[in-house]
């Protein structure tokens, strides 16, 4: 086994960087493969939907500055293995060593869990700061989600620098899986608006929208409330359509990618 590591980031927050990550692991776990949700972000909202542990428990904080072995970090949850985040993460910037290895921690310790699974999806924090900059290092692929109202592109151009910087500098085999629409209303103008424009936008950066849209819905918003997947909470929901359809993209895309 060989996993392919898919990181979900835009550090604009509330775009469903967490939504995306939980239900993306769920689905995946159900339909078999070996799947670890890796929560970098010190909110720790995916460790909290999947009711992982972080008392005395050791979580990504230990992984990333090696005072645990990374198979130690793993948890099993009702929704996925996972490795939890940590709120020491919050504050953990200047833990970071100060020379050219600060971008290669959790490649270097977590490099070993690509033996244990066929796919590893990490929920990230809503900043372009080391955290990220370690992510981008170790995967091998980075979806965007984005939503459709003013506010939802913006900064997708630093985005696109970071990842282009590192592609230069510390992954050349990094790539963008493609940007994802969520919270999508079909009957809006906007939504409308944005999904016409956005795949000539999206040219200029060498990308391309994702068929699948996440449609907006109440039971989505409820299933996080009730810390379970959609397809716990109601496998009949558009949520639960819309991630299915998209793990199929995903699949097809990265088989083709690699
Ligand atoms: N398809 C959807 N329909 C309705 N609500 C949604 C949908 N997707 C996400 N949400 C809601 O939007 C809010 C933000 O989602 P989420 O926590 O996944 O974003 P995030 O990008 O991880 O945020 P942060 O940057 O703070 O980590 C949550 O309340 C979530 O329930
Ligand atoms: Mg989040």
């Amino acid at each position: 086994m060989k996993a392919k590591v898919i990181a979900i980031a835009n550090q604009k927050g509330g775009v469903g960087k967490t939504t995306t990550s939980v239900n993306l692991s769920a689905e995946l776990t159900r339909q078999g493969y070996k799947t670890l949700l890796i929560d970098s972000d010190g909110q720790c909202n995916s460790t909290d939907t999947c009711q992982a542990i972080i008392e005395n428990q050791p979580t990504l904080y230990d992984l990333l500055f090696g005072k645990e072995d990374a198979l130690e970090c793993i948890q099993k949850t009702s929704i996925t293995d996972m490795i939890a985040s940590d709120p020491l993460l919050n504050d953990s910037e200047h833990r970071f060593p100060n020379d050219a290895g600060r971008l290669f921690l959790l490649k270097n310790n977590a490099e070993k869990l690509r033996e244990h699974y066929d796919y590893i999806i990490i929920d990230t924090p809503p900043n372009l700061g080391c955290m990220l900059g370690n992510i981008l290092t170790y995967a091998d692929f980075v979806i965007i989600p984005v939503t459709c109202d003013r506010y939802g592109m913006m900064g997708i151009n630093e985005l696109y620098n970071t990842i282009h910087s590192t592609q230069q500098y510390t992954n050349p085999k990094l790539k963008v899986l493609g940007v994802l629409f969520i919270k999508f209303r079909n009957n809006t103008i906007l939504c409308r608006e944005f999904s016409e424009k956005l795949p000539n936008v999206l040219n200029d950066f060498n990308t391309q929208l994702f068929d699948s849209k996440i449609r907006e819905s109440e039971s989505c918003r409820k299933a996080q409330s009730n810390c379970m997947s959609c397809f716990e909470y109601d496998s009949k929901s558009t949520t639960a359509a819309d991630y299915s359809q998209l793990v199929q993209e995903i699949i097809n895309k990265a088989k083709g990618e690699q």
